[in-house]
């Protein structure tokens, strides 16, 4: 028979071959006019399945929530930096991009790895948190540099008070409220922070709604689809400090001298 010459690529979430072009099967022209928002999209593109409503309406408000937090976080910092040396928008852009990272804002897919970990293998709150300190390493999704349980983060109330409300699980932020409990006896500011909570969040979605094998769910999280959200949703802030710069036409930033120890 014929043998058909092996592709270089492999491609399986969209088609631009046609008249329409399809994002997982659904044509453009039905994300148009059936009023698919973008949760549905990143629906279609990540993990390929049309999500239900309130999973959609999730990932957007993840993306709305985490689209800025001022101009003093580090990706905002080198955006501004970069824009103020002339770097044009994507230049600025990915300058902002390349700070999120296990500190900042690339907590999520981490935090829902070890917070999984940690509640598949039964272990209680106080075995995970000085499990974790034995090994010498911080707790993914825990802690905060402004935000404490005195000055709690109304972005991380928003997404539980949601899920409670549309969720039909809760066991993943169950054990993370648990261990937020334990870390808040050490210091204040050890809170389940907003990546740390959209991770969690996120695990119970998957499980609860009723759409992914537990093997798929198990390559969710070793793959690491989280950081998405935070990354699409900073994104926006980002371009936002680039051309509020631009449009102020802000000089060069050069960091001044007294706010540097030179310990030479
Ligand atoms: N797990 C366990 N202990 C911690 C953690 C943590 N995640 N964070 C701080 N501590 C403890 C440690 O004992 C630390 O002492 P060490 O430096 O000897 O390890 C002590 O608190 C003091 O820490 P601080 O220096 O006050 O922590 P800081 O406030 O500078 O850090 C940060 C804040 C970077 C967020 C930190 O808590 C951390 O690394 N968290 C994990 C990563 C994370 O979730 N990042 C996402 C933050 S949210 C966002 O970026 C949108
Ligand atoms: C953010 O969303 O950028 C933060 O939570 C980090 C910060 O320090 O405010």
């Amino acid at each position: 028979g014929k043998v058909r010459k092996p592709t270089s690529i492999i491609s399986t979430i969209c088609d631009d071959r046609g008249e329409e072009l399809t994002y997982n099967g659904v044509p453009i022209s039905n994300i148009c006019q059936e009023q698919y928002n973008v949760g549905d999209v990143i629906g279609l593109l990540w993990f390929k399945r049309q999500l239900p409503a309130y999973a959609s309406k999730f990932i957007e408000m993840c993306l709305k929530l985490t689209a800025d937090h001022g101009p003093c976080v580090s990706g905002a910092h080198n955006t501004i930096v970069a824009a103020r040396a002339g770097k044009d928008l994507v230049s600025s852009l990915v300058s902002g991009l390349l700070t999120i990272g296990p500190r900042f804002g690339g907590a999520i897919d981490d935090s829902a790895r070890v917070f999984k970990e940690a509640y598949d293998r039964k272990l209680s709150p106080e075995e995970f948190v000085e499990g974790m300190k034995a090994k010498g390493k911080r707790i993914p999704g825990i802690g905060h540099l402004i935000k404490s349980a005195d000055d709690i983060d109304k972005r991380v109330v928003i997404l539980k008070n949601y899920s409670k409300e549309h969720f039909s699980s809760s066991q993943y932020l169950d054990y993370a409220l648990e261990v937020e409990k334990y870390t808040l006896q050490k210091a204040n500011n050890l809170i389940l922070n907003v990546d740390g909570c959209i991770g969690v969040l996120f695990l119970d979605l998957l499980h609860s709604c009723g759409l992914f094998k537990k093997e798929e769910i198990e390559e969710i999280v070793n793959v690491g689809y989280l950081n998405g959200f935070f990354i699409v949703g900073r994104s926006i802030g980002l371009i936002g400090h680039a051309l509020d710069q631009k449009r102020m036409r802000q000089p060069l930033y050069r960091h001044p001298w007294e706010d540097v120890l030179y310990d030479v």
